[in-house]
């Protein structure tokens, strides 16, 4: 059987990887997966259930006993909690703040590799996330890490209408122990502080189409 293809995209946050993923997928008809909204299910899941986000074993214990389901729909994937998507919960200041916290826990991050990896049964795939190039699918020929200056990035944010400290989330995700943001090893590194969305997701196709060509 053919394998499927995954086009990892990886960066900081506010660099642009949900809407460059979403436009690349849209381009080559792949299926979109945004990781980190399964981290934030999961955070969104422990605050519900009381559990103490800044106690590791508590984290754990939720996330080894919950049962969500992956599902392919519209062309994105997601975990459904008992058949709902928490998609306005999980974008909260309060879901954001518990979410670093939730992603450091080390059977955390075992479980979700485990769900992100299952995700090859929806057919070629982009993922966008923090490790997807380095831990999740190292093997994949299609790495991308995206970047923009601060500056850039916490207007981009500000125009969202979100107020965060992107210096303090980026520090926290490439500094925790287990699969930290990193670039990963021969990814094509893009800073888009001076492009648009429509140019940096061009460059990423010409460099996935270029690669797809070769292989012919
Ligand atoms: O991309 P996002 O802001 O929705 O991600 C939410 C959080 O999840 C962020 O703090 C980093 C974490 N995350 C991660 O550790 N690994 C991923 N593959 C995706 C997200």
């Amino acid at each position: 059987m053919k394998q499927p293809i995954i086009i990892a995209l990886d960066g900081t946050s506010a660099s642009g990887k949900s809407t460059n993923a979403k436009l690349v997928a849209k381009a080559l008809n792949y299926v979109y997966v945004d990781t980190g909204a399964m981290y934030r299910t999961l955070a969104w899941y422990c605050l519900k259930q009381k559990a103490d986000i800044h106690d590791p074993r508590a984290v754990a214990r939720v996330c080894r006993t919950w049962k969500p389901s992956l599902v392919c729909a519209d062309g994105q994937v997601r975990l459904l909690v008992e058949g709902y998507y928490p998609e306005r919960e999980i974008r909260t200041a309060e879901t954001s703040a518990a979410v670093p916290h939730v992603a450091a826990v080390p059977q955390v991050r075992e479980w979700m590799k485990k769900k992100q990896r299952e995700c090859v049964q929806f057919g070629n795939l982009v993922m966008e996330g923090r490790d997807i190039g380095t831990n999740v699918f190292p093997e994949t020929e299609f790495k991308f890490y995206l970047d923009a200056s601060l500056e850039e990035r916490s207007k981009r944010r500000a125009a969202e209408g979100i107020q965060e400290n992107l210096a303090a989330r980026d520090q926290r995700d490439s500094q925790r122990a287990v699969a930290p943001l990193m670039i990963p090893l021969g990814a094509m590194v893009i800073n888009n502080s001076r492009m648009s969305a429509a140019e940096t997701s061009r460059l990423i196709l010409e460099a996935v189409r270029g690669r797809l060509g070769a292989k012919q």
